[in-house]
């Protein structure tokens, strides 16, 4: 019997000692030491056995368990300092390398960019800005901007009807009687927004974006509206610039203007350094941006006295200005954009230039 533990513990260290792993180790505990092991239950057999015997075999049996379990104790230490020095030289972290990329951020469209950047001008020029439908009627439209019952913006093939009476407002202009409407003179507002024609080309989409603005005092005159736009032309294309009106009509302004700018690409030259033609402003020195005017005193007889502009529009004693200017087209010029189809197909290659 006494042979037999001997044989089982060189068995066990044997196996302790060649263990590779925490897990190995527990199983080879199991294994040897376990209840159902055959030491151990060699152990609780020594009561049994005859007298003589008792005291030599339980002495050997007693020394293999305590020697095997000190083994393995001594093993799972070790294991675990090779465990721990392996991770150490391995699982080194260079605290050099810089951290994960941020996660990409969405970026506001160029053209809300340059919406902002224009409110933002008449803003700090006293102007407030307010909004209106896009749906609009009829009434306001056409109408109230005094365009005459056959005025060729009219027709089908110009504007979106949505009925006899409901258009897609072609203009941010309507809301220039709103405002009107709502607020007593002075008034002094902009009014951001998308408008709608049923064109479609490289020069046109069915959707774009104006801001309108509009003035009203007393004695505003077009040298108010130049100085205006000179301010807002020097702020969005540089210091040295100028701006020119021209003679032109719109049917809610007398006498109505076109807005031009200097160039900024030739200095207003026409051409370049080298001689060559501005390809910006084709040789011209102008780029025009806008349209605008004095108020036609026609404008003010539509719109009605109420409680909320009393002492309302009388077109005796107030005058003003308005403008109406493309947001795209100034968007253009300003980052060199050579369609207008670019602002709207939503390629992540050109949203993500600006901004
Ligand atoms: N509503 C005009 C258009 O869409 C632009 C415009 C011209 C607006 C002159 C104005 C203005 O307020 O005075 O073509």
């Amino acid at each position: 019997m006494i042979e037999r533990i001997e044989q089982l513990r060189v068995q066990a260290e044997t196996a302790i000692a060649g263990a590779s792993g925490s897990e190995e180790l527990e199983q080879l505990r199991v294994r040897y030491l376990g209840r159902k092991a055959e030491l151990p239950r060699l152990l609780r057999g020594v009561a049994d056995l005859a007298p003589e015997q008792r005291g030599p075999v339980g002495k050997v049996a007693n020394e293999a368990r305590q020697a095997l379990e000190a083994m393995i104790e001594q093993r799972v230490a070790q294991l675990a300092q090779d465990e721990l020095a392996h991770s150490l030289a391995t699982d080194t972290i260079d605290v050099t390398l810089p951290g994960s990329p941020p996660q990409p951020v969405g970026r506001l469209h160029v053209l809300t960019q340059t919406t902002r950047e224009l409110e933002d001008i008449f803003l700090g020029l006293g102007f407030t800005v307010i909004e209106g439908p896009e749906v609009e009627t009829v009434h306001y439209n056409f109408d109230a901007l005094n365009h005459s019952p056959t005025h060729p913006a009219r027709a089908r093939s110009d504007t979106f009807y949505l009925d006899e009476d409901v258009v897609l407002r072609t203009h941010t202009s309507p809301m220039q009687i709103r405002a009107m409407e709502a607020h007593p003179p002075p008034l002094y507002v902009v009014i951001p927004g998308r408008v709608f024609r049923p064109d479609s080309d490289a020069t046109h989409t069915p959707q774009f974006h104006q801001i309108e603005g509009l003035a009203v005092d007393q004695d505003v005159t077009l040298a108010d509206l130049k100085g205006t736009l000179l301010s807002f032309a020097r702020t969005v294309f540089g210091e040295r610039r100028e701006v020119r009106l021209r003679p032109h009509f719109f049917p809610f302004t007398e006498p109505s203007v076109e807005v031009d700018v200097s160039c900024f690409h030739c200095e207003g030259n026409g051409f370049l350094k080298d001689g060559s033609r501005c390809y910006l402003c084709k040789g011209e020195g102008w780029l025009e941006v806008l349209g605008a005017g004095e108020v036609d005193p026609n404008v003010y007889a539509h719109v009605p006295l109420t409680e909320a502009n009393a002492p309302g529009y009388d077109p005796e004693t107030v005058q003003g200005f308005a403008w109406g200017l493309g947001v795209e087209r100034i968007a253009m010029l300003k980052h060199g954009i050579p369609d207008l189809r670019l602002y709207f197909e939503n390629d992540l290659r050109f949203l993500e230039q600006f901004g």
